[in-house]
């Protein structure tokens, strides 16, 4: 897809669109309307009539797996990570020294091949407001206590002072005035490392709607060298093309809705919220960078995207699990016992994350709990609870079994501490507090355990094939299905949810 619009289409022929004509109001309404809306598992919405602005919002556009399967052009989240496999080679430990060598050049060359290509004109450009002025867009304010009106969905462009290197980020920009915005870049954050990498002033752009893959992209918690254009391009199969700022020097996407380009001063903060966040509270007022507003240039006719984050599950969460799929073979590149692991939605992908491993030594649950308070942004988890390899992550009644069964609170629980994502509220300081493993895998002799672990109570698999010969002549119904399957209780697997 080439932009907002043809994504828009598609979504319309695919009967994942209402386009709502009545009146519409960005304070709070908006919120309500579209929090229920993802809620129930409905469409993306498109208000043609926002009060005190000319522009359309498209908000829940990736409320569903569905919505988000179509947005990345899969079947299903799993099939993401093919279309990413030769980048992930790049981060891979060596195998042999040829075979390290000719993966990371396959994989340089594929994000070599999808390089973001720069064009002269663009779009996003069609208009260049003669005064920037953020008033004319339809910015939400979401919840009552929010501290203003916020940009929730716009891709952040920043380069790195001393390597030149592009980053985009998602991170939400609070309206400050009519010229001025709150930038917040959580410290953890590649923008953050750009801001504290050099001294004076630093240049922003920011790009809000393209593409569905490049507005995703910029939610991807990659390692700072790797252009999330470049690997949006390998993506959608077709190079991201990019324009030149107007007056920074940036490049933004040249698809884009609209552009907003400024600079912010190192060193000069400003409170920031609070914000009614993924976690489900309000994020209190912190000091983030302010943006100056230099040039605002847009589309004929723009549409504005944004999105509502707030007690899960809210649209955010399909673009969380999107990425937890794509990043299942980085984590298995650390840690190649890991079979898989979930992230759950009510966890704000930061409080827990709940893995199977094919355990082959004592203590190698506690091993990977480690291995995850050391890896990329996963360092961030608070909670990790570890199955063994025959245990369904993503099915939650099984990983309570387990945890409820095997652990012994007294050998089990594994008490750590470490950085900590900064919307956490839990802990005494920000970004710092206590992390926590339980080790949910069957306990071995070699770990102290002198008694007979027990077995699962199983059906043996003569009795099984037996009463599935005879289901037909039983007569019983099960949820509508003739003879119950091991994947009847869920229609998606990654909970009921899924349309
Ligand atoms: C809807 C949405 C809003 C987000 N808002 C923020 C934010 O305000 N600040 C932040 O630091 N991260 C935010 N994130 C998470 C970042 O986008 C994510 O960590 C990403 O990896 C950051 O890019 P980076 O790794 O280049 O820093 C948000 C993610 C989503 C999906």
């Amino acid at each position: 897809m080439k932009d907002l619009r043809e994504w828009i289409a598609l979504l319309r022929a695919e009967g994942e669109l209402v386009e709502v004509t009545a009146e519409v109001d960005p304070h709070l309404e908006i919120t309500e309307i579209a929090d229920r809306t993802m809620k129930a598992g409905g469409p993306a919405l498109l208000f043609r009539n926002v009060r005190g602005s000319s522009m359309p919002v498209l908000i829940n556009q990736f409320g569903t797996e569905r919505r988000m399967c179509l947005a990345l052009g899969v079947e299903s989240l799993d099939e993401v990570r093919q279309r990413v496999a030769d980048i992930f080679e790049l981060l891979s430990p060596p195998k042999g020294l040829g075979e390290a060598l000719g993966a990371a050049a396959t994989g340089l060359r594929t994000l070599k091949d999808s390089k973001p290509k720069i064009v002269s004109s663009a779009p996003c450009q069609e208009v260049v407001m003669a005064e920037p002025n953020l008033d004319v867009l339809p910015i939400m304010q979401c919840w009552p206590e929010d501290g203003g009106p916020f940009i929730t969905l716009p891709s952040v462009i920043t380069r790195d002072p001393v390597t030149g290197g592009r980053n985009v980020g998602m991170y939400r920009l609070q309206k400050h005035s009519a010229t001025t915005l709150g930038l917040h870049w959580q410290i953890h954050k590649d923008a953050a490392a750009d801001w504290r990498a050099g001294a004076g002033r630093m240049e922003v752009a920011i790009a809000l709607g393209g593409d569905p893959i490049s507005i995703y992209a910029g939610s991807l918690p990659l390692p700072k060298h790797i252009d999330e254009h470049a690997v949006a391009g390998v993506l959608r199969s077709e190079r991201v093309e990019l324009v030149r700022c107007k007056t920074v020097d940036l490049e933004v996407p040249a698809n884009a809705e609209i552009i907003i380009e400024g600079w912010c001063e190192r060193g000069v903060l400003a409170p920031e919220g609070p914000f009614g966040d993924h976690t489900g509270y309000y994020t209190p007022v912190d000091q983030f960078p302010v943006l100056n507003v230099t040039a605002i240039t847009h589309r004929k006719d723009p549409i504005y995207p944004s999105i509502v984050v707030g007690v899960p599950p809210s649209e955010d969460v399909w673009l969380g699990k999107a990425t937890e799929r794509m990043f299942l073979p980085a984590v298995q590149m650390t840690l190649p016992e890991v079979v898989d692991y979930d992230l759950p939605f009510a966890g704000a992908f930061h409080n827990c994350c709940i893995v199977s491993i094919r355990k082959s030594f004592p203590g190698h649950a506690q091993k990977v709990m480690h291995a995850i308070w050391g890896t990329g942004l996963l360092s961030l988890t608070k909670a990790v609870v570890v199955v063994d390899e025959w245990v369904d992550v993503h099915d939650y009644t099984q990983v309570m079994w387990q945890l409820g069964a095997n652990v012994d609170p007294g050998r089990d629980v594994m008490l750590s501490s470490g950085p900590l994502d900064q919307l956490d509220h839990a802990p005494s300081r920000p970004s710092l507090g206590g992390k926590i493993g339980f080790d949910a895998t069957a306990t071995w002799p070699e770990e102290g355990y002198a008694r007979t672990w027990p077995a699962v109570a199983r059906m043996d698999d003569a009795t099984k094939a037996g009463v599935d010969a005879r289901w037909g002549e039983l007569g019983i119904m099960l949820s509508g299905r003739e003879r119950p399957g091991p994947s009847s209780a869920r229609r998606s697997r990654f909970g009921r949810r899924g349309s």
